[in-house]
């Protein structure tokens, strides 16, 4: 079975990206010359997705413009003779049917993700973080292993996972898994640990295929002490009703670039921003300027 649906929750409130979050969603933040959802809506859509639910909240109409048509612009550049730049806006036409729904109050990933109960109705789909970008020459196809791996395994849930660095756990959900294969049963989970009691340095990467059967396990999953319902929290729930959970290893080669807090946000940007095919040459060289003036 092919799986055509997929939810991307885009409702927090970027607290750690203020004041540039303000009065713009972080999702929209730029990565060298595109927002940051489009990485993720091209990266869905090279894997099959024909429907995507975006979970929004307040201040977050921009995502929705900037997936809608827009014929006025369209006309301006082709009147104005820009027709170069009508290429630009080609992600404009994937196919990809858009909905958007409301999360009202921000109370955690999970709770965005029971937004999308009635989008998923029966059928298994697929949930991509709106701040991760995964890969930076092209996208990836991490959703499409996931789904084999979902598929083979007849798992409950499908979890992309990231090596960290042992001390940078505690920002992560961390697994624990029962073999060393790229492909692995997971046998536990735990959200943002101590590195001390980490279960392994794997990293939940914001990327899952679920079984519809995650809204019940979300449902029963308790508010944590943040007020928070935690999607980690919802799928151990899964795995301790007996439900098989799986996990894919991502590649050094295709890294997970989490845009939540400036540091990482600073590091991205820069990092897609000297790799551009056009403008990357001359930047690097006006950075090693730079840098060499400050030496
Ligand atoms: P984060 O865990 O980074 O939370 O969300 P946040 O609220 O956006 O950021 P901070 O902590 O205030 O800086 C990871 C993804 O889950 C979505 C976010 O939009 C982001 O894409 N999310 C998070 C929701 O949709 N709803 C929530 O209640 C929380």
């Amino acid at each position: 079975m092919s799986i055509r649906n997929a939810v991307i929750p885009v409702a927090g409130l970027g607290t750690r990206l203020l004041p540039a979050t303000k009065s713009q969603p972080k999702e929209m933040l730029p990565v060298g010359k595109r927002p940051i959802v489009q990485y993720i809506v091209e990266e869905l859509n090279l894997c099959g997705i024909e429907r995507i639910l975006f979970v929004t909240g307040r201040g977050k109409t921009s995502i929705e413009d900037h997936f809608d048509d827009d014929p006025d612009l369209i006309r301006n550049l082709r009147e104005t003779g820009k027709e170069d730049l009508l290429e630009e806006l080609q992600y404009e036409r994937i196919g990809i049917n858009y909905l958007y729904t409301r999360q009202r109050r921000q109370r955690g990933l999970g709770d965005a993700v029971l937004c999308a109960e009635s989008f998923a109705g029966t059928e298994p789909f697929v949930v991509a973080l709106g701040d991760s970008i995964i890969g930076r020459h092209r996208p990836s196809d991490i959703v499409r292993r996931l789904i084999d791996a979902f598929e083979t395994h007849d798992a409950a849930c499908a979890i992309a996972v990231e090596e960290v660095p042992r001390e940078q756990v505690s920002m992560y959900g961390v697994v624990k898994p029962e073999s060393d294969t790229d492909v692995f049963v997971i046998s536990d989970l735990v959200e943002k640990p101590a590195p001390a009691e980490a279960p392994s340095n794997w990293a939940i990467a914001g990327r899952y295929v679920f079984a519809p059967g995650l809204f019940d396990a979300i449902k029963q999953t308790g508010f944590d002490h943040r007020g928070e319902i935690q999607l980690t929290d919802a799928i151990r729930r899964m795995l301790s009703d007996g439900r098989r959970i799986v996990g894919v290893r991502l590649p050094p080669t295709e890294k997970r670039y989490d845009i939540g807090n400036f540091e990482s946000y600073f590091e991205t940007f820069v990092e897609f921003a000297l790799t551009d095919p056009v403008y990357g040459e001359k930047l690097r060289q006006h950075v090693r300027e730079l840098l060499g003036e400050n030496s």
